[in-house]
């Protein structure tokens, strides 16, 4: 764990060298260019190497160029000069890619540095509805809610979340930090406009799934001021209603009829 620190610690001082660190994210199978800028025309060599160690291409004076055996075939030269296009980048390409040039005055001079990360589409997600927990207002008197669970789940990874909704508004309880899957992307659930959304994202690609919470939850009609949850509230409410009228009226009969044959 410490070495984990340090190691990182010894990066980021790095970072702070002469030349700015470009931070990079590319999906795999992609392409991408490395360029430097300001090379002084009485150089000795340019040359670009990976992690610091392992060679890339080094440039001679008067054009000439030798491109190393870990990247024959795998590298393009672009029209600016110095540059370096690498070509359908994986994942064990990740790492720093410097630029440096040797001059007989300053001996050998940091030009460009890029973090590269090469990361794959993210896998799809799927949002599904765990269980649904509903009060209904017209059975309890004005107190309506409606608890949905929902679990997103990738492959290898999933994230629960509840969402309480009260008197049309909706709220998240618990859940809502996105995580982080063992591939390093992200899993994250929220709400939007009435919709829970499960989203599945690294810095190249994302995937979601979503589920809309009316058909779940009817008695919450949503901001759009959608019909569907309110025309089922009020027809529960009238069909309340009126059957309540009609008892009312039947035991109101029943007791005047009984008045009146008393009376008789
Ligand atoms: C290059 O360095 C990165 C860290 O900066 C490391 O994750 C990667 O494994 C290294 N790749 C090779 C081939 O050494
Ligand atoms: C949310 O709803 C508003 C108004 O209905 C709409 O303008 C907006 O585009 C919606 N946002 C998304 C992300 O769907």
């Amino acid at each position: 764990m410490s070495v984990f620190v340090i190691l990182g610690l010894l990066v980021c001082i790095e970072a702070q060298g002469p030349s700015a660190v470009t931070t990079v994210f590319v999906q795999k199978g992609d392409d991408l260019i490395l360029n430097v800028d300001d090379v002084p025309e009485d150089f000795s060599f340019v040359e670009w190497k990976f992690n610091k160690t392992v060679g890339v291409v080094r440039f001679a004076p008067g054009g000439r160029r030798s491109v190393l055996p870990d990247f024959t075939g795998r590298i393009e030269f672009p029209v600016k000069k110095f540059s370096v296009k690498l070509k359908n980048l994986q994942e064990a390409d990740s790492g720093v890619y410097t630029a440096q040039v040797s001059t007989l005055q300053e001996g050998v001079q940091p030009l460009a540095e890029y973090k590269v990360t090469v990361q794959g589409p993210v896998s799809p997600v799927e949002l599904t509805v765990d269980s649904v927990d509903s009060v209904d207002s017209v059975v309890s008197r004005g107190s309506d809610s409606c608890n949905l669970t929902v679990t997103c789940s990738t492959q290898h990874s999933h994230i629960s979340s509840t969402f309480r909704c009260v008197s049309r508004t909706c709220s998240q309880e618990g859940g809502e930090q996105p995580e982080l899957t063992t591939s390093g992307a992200s899993l994250h659930v929220y709400l939007l406009n009435s919709s829970i959304i499960c989203n599945h994202s690294n810095q190249v690609t994302w995937t979601e799934d979503f589920k809309r919470i009316e058909p779940f939850c009817p008695q919450y009609a949503g901001s759009e001021g959608s019909s569907a949850g309110t025309s089922v509230y009020l027809v529960k409410m009238v069909v309340f209603s009126v059957g309540l009228i009609i008892m009312v009226s039947a035991v109101i009969t029943v007791h005047l009829m009984e008045k009146f044959k008393k009376h008789k």
